[in-house]
């Protein structure tokens, strides 16, 4: 199979994905397929790679040297990317954030007629906005996190809204992800500050209620004759000095572990499973899908966040749980690719 990596993007996850794709390219059967990376700038230039990618192990930064032509617009090379991507037999959207993981980019495969793996455009722009994935999902009856959601800059609490709430609140940009521009507000003084520093992330901002207690990833993965897999649940546990589970707990910070499958109740985690498949329905996804839960007070759980492009490191929560579970990253990449080919 020619198999097309896209990766990088205008996104604040841009150096997310490439680790990402680094690897998936690492890690992508060469007995099965043929790999061709495209790299998409910070800018959104599209930088194709060899159409033939030897097996190897790719750190991020070996990916950063397919550079751009220059004095080339993003418009001309994304122009020339465009038959590249047509002539894959499928392509795999490794973006994370605006730009990629939102339907735009699907938007773009559908009309090019080629399978790619993961959610479609639908699915993935309403997974990308907290706020919608919280309207949809709170409409099927699925438990989330009271919030209140500020369209533009005159827009602010008023006091009914803050009593509803309580402190501590969360703030967060609608429509980022990996943490960025989130701000834990533990006194209303914060909150401006904290507004500010999402809107730079998104205009659209979410405050919502803190659900304090444990934090618990479920994995969704369909299987090329339509059935849908649960892995097992996983528990982040950030080092006691952070206020929750932030960028810097992601990416940098080595006292974050992952316990899987998490200590759970029984019932609870059954009750995770069907929440994390009818998640996966409500929102109309395909391929895969990471659901985010936070357990108040340990035991009640609320879906706080969806990805349905998860991250993707060998060491990220989703390849992690299908490790746990039994399967290899090679093979958890191969039924990606089957069942968008199915
Ligand atoms: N948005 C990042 C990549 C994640 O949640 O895994
Ligand atoms: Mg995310």
């Amino acid at each position: 199979t020619a198999v097309t990596v896209l990766f990088g993007g205008r996104s604040g996850e841009h150096e997310v994905s490439c680790a990402s794709a680094a690897g998936i390219l690492t890690h992508l059967d060469r007995g099965r397929h043929r790999v061709r990376p495209v790299r998409i700038t910070a800018d959104g230039e599209w930088v194709p790679g060899p159409d033939d990618l030897p097996a190897a192990g790719y750190r991020p930064e070996d990916l950063a040297r397919l550079t751009p032509a220059r004095g080339r617009t993003a418009w001309d090379s994304l122009r020339a990317a465009v038959p590249l991507l047509g002539a894959a037999d499928v392509v795999l959207p490794a973006l994370h954030g605006p730009y990629g993981e939102d339907g735009t980019v699907q938007g773009l495969l559908e009309l090019l007629g080629v399978p790619y793996v993961g959610s479609g455009v639908a699915a993935s722009s309403a997974g990308m906005d907290k706020d919608v994935t919280k309207r949809l999902l709170a409409a099927a009856g699925l438990p989330v996190a009271a919030s209140a959601l500020l369209r533009g800059p005159g827009d602010g609490l008023d006091e009914a809204q803050r009593r509803r709430l309580g402190l501590p609140v969360f703030v967060k940009p609608a429509r980022a992800g990996s943490s960025l521009g989130v701000t834990r507000v533990d006194s209303w003084d914060g909150l401006d500050g904290a507004v500010a520093a999402a809107r730079a992330a998104d205009g659209k901002v979410l405050v919502e209620e803190a659900v304090l207690g444990r934090e618990v990833d479920l994995a969704v993965l369909e299987f090329p004759d339509g059935g849908l897999h649960v892995g097992p649940p996983l528990e982040i546990r950030v080092g006691r000095d952070r206020p929750f589970f932030d960028h810097d707990a992601k990416y940098r910070d080595g006292a974050t572990r992952f316990e899987v499958p998490a200590r759970l109740p029984a019932g609870l985690a059954d009750r995770l499973r069907e929440t994390a498949l009818e998640v996966f329905e409500v929102l109309g996804c395909s391929g895969l899908l990471r659901v985010d839960f936070l357990l108040r007070d340990g035991a009640d759980p609320v879906v706080n966040e969806v990805n349905t492009f998860p991250g993707f490191t060998a060491a990220s929560q989703y390849p992690r749980i299908w490790a746990a579970a039994g399967m290899l990253y090679h093979e958890l990449l191969d039924v990606l690719i089957d069942t968008a080919l199915a």
